[in-house]
């Protein structure tokens, strides 16, 4: 299967994953559209939409200047270190809504927008949905949930006769600059995770990505948990 003549909508296009994922498939001939605040930094070729996935009625918007779909890539996150017992709640509503609230919103807004004969939609989870690191606080809720949304989201497909097919990527550490917001305060700990460990590329999880978005339409993978191979939970 090839990408040619596609269009990809990403979110958090304008770095990290996101970016990675822009540019292979743009590579792939693929017709990308990159969703996020920072259009200024999206890759050559894509094509800019602005919005803020925290803001519900910025994603309506958004969506309503979409004409049409055959893939959309749920990428955009936000990761603070924000435990339960003394975390800003604050936090825990920025990442809800853009990590959780704005992902399924996104998925709901472009299954009308798929072809007939089904489009994909790619949630970028995480291990933190897998399993809760000490420190995962009140983020691996986030992705958590990001697992039963996408779960939920197939069945549902399913019941209803959709031929959309639904997957999701769950990496463990990714070298982008997430990790400087999520370990902040705990600079010294980054440091020697990335002198430790040979960390995933966003291109790692690129390189993913399109293995799911090519495999033969009768194949739905529905998610690959991926960690560099330093990587011990
Ligand atoms: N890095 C890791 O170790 C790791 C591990 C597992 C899973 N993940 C997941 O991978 C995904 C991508 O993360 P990354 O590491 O590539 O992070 P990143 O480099 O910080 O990029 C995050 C992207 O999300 C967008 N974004 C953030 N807040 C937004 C908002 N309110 N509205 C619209 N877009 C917003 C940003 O765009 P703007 O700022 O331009 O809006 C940016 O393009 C996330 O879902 C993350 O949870 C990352």
């Amino acid at each position: 299967m090839t990408l040619k003549g596609k269009t990809a909508l990403i979110t958090g296009a304008s770095s990290g994953i996101g970016k990675a994922l822009a540019i292979l498939l743009q590579e792939q001939q693929a017709e990308v559209i990159g969703l996020c605040r920072n259009t200024s930094q999206l890759p050559a070729g894509v094509t800019p939409l602005q919005g803020d996935l925290s803001q519900a009625g910025e994603i309506e918007n958004a969506f309503q200047q979409v004409h049409s779909l055959d893939i959309l890539i749920n990428n955009a996150g936000r990761a603070h270190l924000s435990p339960l017992t003394t975390g800003d709640p604050a936090q825990w509503q920025e990442m809800w809504q853009i990590n959780v609230h704005g992902l399924a919103l996104c998925a709901q807004k472009s299954l009308s927008l798929f072809p007939e004969t089904g489009g994909h939609i790619l949630n970028i989870s995480s291990m933190s949905g897998h399993r809760v690191p000490p420190s995962g606080g009140f983020y691996a809720a986030t992705k958590f949930a990001v697992r039963a949304v996408t779960e939920a989201l197939r069945a549902e497909l399913k019941n209803a006769g959709n031929p959309t097919r639904v997957s999701s990527i769950s990496p463990g550490f990714v070298d982008t600059p997430l990790l400087d917001i999520y370990f902040q305060g705990r600079e010294e700990q980054l440091q020697k995770t990335r002198n430790t460990m040979q960390m995933l590329s966003p291109e790692h999880i690129a390189e993913t990505a399109l293995h799911i978005l090519t495999a033969p339409p009768s194949v739905e993978i529905n998610d690959v948990l991926i960690r560099s191979a330093d990587q011990a939970v």
